[in-house]
């Protein structure tokens, strides 16, 4: 009979059959399906796992921070390594305004500082990857819209050009089916319960070019939304939550001063699997408290708006 028990049970042994005394790398996201790939990998053959976790300088604040408490400290990853790639895909991403060539450059630098990495490990024969059942099926149908109106950069790809055999253990799993195997593996709520987040990360979520000065506008703006929408008991409830730059700049006044700062949009979204969208009629005070605030506490911004737009005619992101 088949119980999530006996699963990791059948797992763990298939696993450790498959890879002997070889080493396993693993491309770590902070997502749900990296993280209990990770985690299921790490139980059946321990520090033969390299989970490596690349900073792109486009995630969210302390998104690095909460990865490596995890797996450093909570799970005791020994070999787990973090590569702060900033620096490459911010250069690249210099004076890139196109949201489709912003999410080929970024896919493609992922994957070369990956291999780089991927090269440093020795005795790796394998690469583990957070295939769900649905990717498997999507990918021998015919794409949906969503597939083809935006190229979704995931971490999938990354096989055929790196000599290495893959093990994908979740290939036969839904999303909750893996969220359930995460809980059984010990991995806490705030990765369990994580909202949906792109792999391009924040780019997309700057409208245009991807700056440094944006960049920080953007994740102090985001941190306000989320940590609101949270406090409010909303977070687990909404499909996705997040803030978006938009590089123009509007008049305000600030005391008797007169502004001239950016403008974040913030966006609300219910949705049972990101393909159609409803906006979310968030309450008028914590849409005043989440504005006051960023204009409070975030400098360069003077002014919040609203998305009150649904999927379709609308995508969830703004890129
Ligand atoms: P849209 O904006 O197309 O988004 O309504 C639908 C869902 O897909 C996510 N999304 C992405 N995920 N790479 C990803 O891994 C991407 O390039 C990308 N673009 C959109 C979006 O966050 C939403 O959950």
């Amino acid at each position: 009979n088949w119980t999530m028990e006996n699963f990791i049970e059948y797992e763990i042994k298939k696993i450790r059959e498959t890879v002997g005394d070889k080493n396993v790398i693993c491309a770590l996201s902070g997502g749900v399906d990296s993280s209990v790939v990770a985690a299921l990998l790490h139980r059946a053959i321990g520090d033969q796992l390299y989970p490596i976790f690349v900073d792109t300088g486009l995630l969210r604040k302390g998104e690095r921070e909460s990865v490596e408490r995890t797996f450093k400290e909570k799970f005791h990853m020994k070999n787990f390594r973090v590569i702060d790639a900033s620096d490459i895909f911010l250069e690249r991403l210099k004076g890139v305004t196109d949201p489709e060539e912003k999410r080929k450059i970024i896919g493609h630098t992922f994957i070369e500082v990956f291999e780089r990495a991927a090269k440093e490990i020795p005795n790796a024969e394998f690469l583990a990857q957070g295939t769900l059942y649905p990717d498997v099926i999507e990918s021998v149908s015919v794409k949906g819209p969503s597939a083809t109106i935006k190229s979704h950069h995931n971490v999938g790809g990354l096989p055929e050009r790196l000599n290495f055999k893959l093990i994908e253990p979740l290939r036969e799993l839904f999303k909750d089916e893996v969220r359930e195997l995460g809980r059984k593996l010990g991995l806490p709520d705030e990765i369990i319960k994580r909202q949906p987040f792109p792999g391009p990360g924040l780019a997309i979520r700057i409208i245009g070019e991807v700056k440094p000065e944006y960049l920080k506008i953007l994740r102090e703006a985001d941190a306000i939304v989320l940590e609101e929408i949270k406090r409010a008991g909303l977070y687990d409830k909404i499909w996705q939550s997040f803030a978006v730059f938009l590089p123009i700049q509007t008049v305000g006044v600030m005391g008797d001063v007169r502004t001239y700062d950016y403008v974040i949009a913030v966006r609300a979204v219910e949705s049972t699997d990101g393909m159609t969208a409803d906006w979310v009629k968030l309450p008028y005070d914590l849409l005043e408290r989440i504005s006051n605030r960023i204009i409070n506490e975030v400098e360069g911004v003077n002014r919040v708006v609203y998305d009150i737009t649904s999927k379709p005619p609308g995508t969830i992101e703004w890129e």
